[in-house]
């Protein structure tokens, strides 16, 4: 039987997710795992999608029952096993077969699967909406070659979340391009949860909140302009009580977050670029920190507890709410100008107002500024989005409380990496005269390396033998 309009190898939580998402939208798929017991269960579990789903025990059965040209999703842990998987297929498929790998993988990884691919039909796509929106429509960003793309676009928009009946699924470009697009969400999604986790524990540390209040604190900020998925979860997650003890959950989760390596990527490529966005370093750098949990015990022993304890007086959830919306805002300028860097020094087209469009629904970092942002976009795609009249204006508004939190939060000793980070980048941004000056002096002094006149005179020398 060759009936399947396509298949998918890896029946792990989001492949799995994402092959019922397949098999609710119409399209008869057929699915492999290495492990065969996973298949059958996959597919004694799934109810009524059961007929669409043709569960097979090799990749030779595999392959022959999906229609040629075939098209064969992966969604096999990104890294050695994605290699393994294509080095495994690629003798059982035809020319025109299509591989589509809609791990996370490294977009370098992408760029030379799909090179080694050569005239063999590859895709590599970012994924981004956890089970949740694998199952149910996630946002998708294409990388490869567009026709090859085109030739499976119609089930890629058939799966993906929708904006207004829109589909969140667009091709960004050649090779890795989609994987570097998801890399970059990732690195937003690290600043904005670490910037939320901030002002969690502002409300906690500083202000003395239970639980319960902060949970109601983000679901009323979940109803203005920071309407996002993370605030949304993030208030669930403070409302939440361990079965185990009774405890709210927030009380017995250890405060040593994980990683899989995205936010790493980003940060790696954005030095390779030389694309400053300091609050997506930060928040990686305080996920490495939060992971050093007996040196920071050991420091509060040896300094003691930062006062922490603010006077109510000192900050209200309004001055909060305002300071989180002017750090969003500054994340995304900095993902986004990140992306407009790679644009040129990759030779990628990479599409800034459709990326914004394809981010409104479906992913982890959709929220409802995003759709502002992709005006702001369409507008002029060169341009900070700080500097958009729209963010301009909201900027203006909230940076005096981004400002008053930071100061606040340094009185009393609570560390902000990634808000402090996004208020230095926009003081930064706004300032025509910085002190590079000196720097230039400085590298000049020690080592001839010349500088530039303000009177427009290159290849300057500054008198300092005299
Ligand atoms: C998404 C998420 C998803 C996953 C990350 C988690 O867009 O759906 O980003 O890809 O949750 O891999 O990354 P960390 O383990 O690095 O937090």
């Amino acid at each position: 039987m060759s009936n399947a309009e396509i298949g998918l190898i890896g029946l792990g939580t989001m492949g799995a997710a994402m092959a019922l998402n397949i098999a609710d939208n119409g399209f008869d798929i057929a699915v492999w795992n290495r492990t065969t017991s996973t298949t059958q269960s996959f597919h004694k579990d799934a109810g009524d999608l059961a007929n669409r789903i043709s569960p097979t025990e090799t990749l030779k059965d595999f392959v022959a029952a999906i229609k040629a040209p075939r098209a064969i999703i992966l969604m096999v842990p990104a890294g050695e096993a994605v290699d393994e998987q294509i080095a495994a297929l690629r003798p059982l498929l035809g020319a025109d077969d299509l591989i589509i790998d809609a791990g996370n993988a490294n977009f370098h990884d992408t760029n030379r699967r799909a090179r080694d691919a050569g005239d063999l039909p590859y895709l590599g796509i970012g994924v981004s909406g956890g089970e949740e929106g694998a199952r149910f429509g996630p946002s998708i960003m294409g990388g490869g070659k567009r026709a090859h793309w085109d030739r499976v676009s119609h089930i890629l928009h058939a799966i993906s979340a929708k904006h207004k009946g829109q589909p969140c699924a667009t091709w960004m470009g050649e090779e890795g391009a989609g994987h570097f697009v998801k890399a970059v969400h990732n690195g937003i999604e690290y600043a904005d949860m670490q910037m939320i986790s901030e002002v969690y524990g502002i409300m906690r540390d500083g202000l003395g909140m239970t639980n319960p209040a902060i949970a109601e604190t983000f679901t009323a900020w979940d109803q203005g302009p920071l309407k996002s998925y993370l605030i949304e979860i993030s208030a669930k997650v403070a409302a939440a009580t361990d079965p185990k003890t009774g405890a709210p959950m927030l009380d017995v989760i250890v405060d040593a977050a994980g990683q899989k390596g995205t936010g790493r990527w980003t940060v790696i490529e954005a030095q390779h670029l030389a694309a400053p966005i300091p609050a997506i370093e930060a928040a990686v750098v305080a996920r490495n920190l939060s992971s050093q949990r007996a040196a920071r015990a050991a420091g509060e022993d040896l300094f003691g507890t930062a006062p922490r304890h603010m006077p109510h007086e000192s900050l209200t959830l309004a001055a909060l709410e305002s300071a989180l919306m002017a750090g969003k805002v500054l994340c995304y300028a900095q993902g986004f100008s990140m992306i407009s860097n790679a644009s040129d020094d990759f030779g990628w087209a990479l599409p800034l107002p459709e990326i914004a469009e394809v981010w409104r629904e479906g992913c982890i970092i959709r929220s409802a500024m995003l759709d502002d942002m992709a005006t702001a976009l369409r507008d002029d795609a060169e341009r900070n989005l700080m500097m958009a009249p729209k963010f301009t204006t909201i900027l203006k508004e909230t940076h005096g409380s981004l400002r008053q939190v930071v100061a606040q939060a340094a009185l009393h000793g609570l560390a902000l990496p990634a808000l402090s980070s996004g208020l230095a980048y926009f003081d930064a941004m706004r300032t025509a005269r910085g002190t590079a000056n000196m720097i230039q002096g400085q590298r000049d002094f020690f080592g001839a390396h010349g500088f530039e006149h303000i009177d427009g005179a290159t290849d300057q020398n500054g008198p300092w033998g005299s």
